[in-house]
């Protein structure tokens, strides 16, 4: 299979076009698809090393990506800037100048402060391919992973089909805004219609609003805001819910903790998805969440558990698309 994304960074999807993306999710289908009739792929990356720089915790990034490319014949290497000397103030080029004389990828997790421009940095310099595993702003990787779970749902046809992308109040600390705006700059490029729900202290970014209503209008498709997840639900096909933090309005965290948490107090369910919520969907509907879920605080476990919950084939398409963007990157695919 011939792919033109030899030598790609991943930072953002928006570097990708929609072509590149149709390419790439070609090639996850077709390793999901024989991996389940046994057939292998260890030819592809024989001997090649892909490292995972981790500044935060990952059950399913690093997994799938480990996985994968032990499957694609290859070796990772898990790096965290305590491991290597990135903690003493070694350079993004000092980094990855040396890094690339090892091994074909790299892929790094930076969440919070300026993880996306550490990336850029990184890429600037380095001559191997650079993936984001998820910055402040972006997960890209996951989000390609709901594309194909959502393309798969729905026989590839997601023209006019509605997702919901809402707040829920997920406690303990402050979730990044990585996922809402990643969702909402991708889908309305494969024609989904967007509606972002949210309480008013929890806006998004507003460059990024703005791709993502350019992007609906370049698509002919929409793209909204509204205040209630429940309103958001309404012949809905696809809830994909989460939490994330109210970054745009305070920067203290306690402060934005208090604020998250005001939205469950006396049992309110305004910002859960229950099956209520799950009932004025479209009856194909379908809940999605990119895990870790916070089970009865964000969904509940009848939702979460039942009938209409992709959650655990979303996170196995990770290992598929992880594994299409090493090879499509790193190989002459
Ligand atoms: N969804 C996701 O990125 O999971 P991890 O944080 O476990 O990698």
């Amino acid at each position: 299979m011939y792919t033109s994304l030899k030598g790609k960074h991943l930072l953002d999807t928006q570097d990708w076009s929609v072509q590149d993306i149709e390419q790439l999710l070609k090639v996850a289908f077709r390793f999901k698809e024989e991996r389940e009739l046994g057939i292998y792929h260890d030819e592809v990356l024989r001997a090649k090393t892909f490292f995972m720089l981790f500044f935060e915790e990952s059950t399913r990034t690093r997994n799938a990506f480990e996985a994968g490319i032990h499957q694609l014949g290859g070796h990772a290497h898990f790096l965290t800037p305590k491991a290597t000397q990135i903690d003493h103030g070694e350079t993004e080029k000092d980094t990855i100048k040396v890094l690339e004389r090892y091994g074909e990828g790299i892929g790094i997790r930076k969440t919070f402060g300026t993880g996306h421009a550490y990336m850029r940095e990184i890429a600037k310099w380095s001559r191997i391919p650079v993936i984001n595993m998820q910055c402040e702003d972006y997960h890209p990787t996951q989000v390609l992973a709901d594309l194909m779970t959502i393309k798969d749902r729905f026989q590839n046809n997601l023209k006019g089909k509605k997702i919901v992308v809402s707040w829920t109040s997920a406690p303990n600390y402050i979730r990044p805004l990585s996922m809402p705006q990643s969702l909402i700059q991708l889908m309305p490029r494969f024609g989904m219609d967007v509606t972002l729900a949210h309480p008013p202290e929890f806006s998004l970014k507003s460059g990024i609003m703005e791709t993502a209503r350019k992007n609906a209008e370049l698509a002919g498709s929409k793209f909204e805001v509204v205040e209630s997840m429940e309103e958001a639900c309404k012949g809905a096909d696809v809830v994909y819910a989460k939490g994330w933090g109210p970054i745009m309005h305070t920067e203290d965290e306690e402060d934005g903790v208090r604020i998250i948490d005001s939205y469950r107090e006396n049992g309110n369910m305004d910002w859960v998805v229950d099956k209520r919520k799950m009932d004025i969907a479209n009856p194909e509907s379908i809940y999605m969440h990119c895990m870790p879920y916070d089970r009865d605080i964000e969904v509940t476990s009848e939702v979460v558990d039942g009938p209409r919950s992709v959650v655990f084939d979303e996170a196995g398409n990770r290992l598929h698309i992880m594994k299409a963007i090493m090879a499509a990157t790193m190989a002459n695919l």
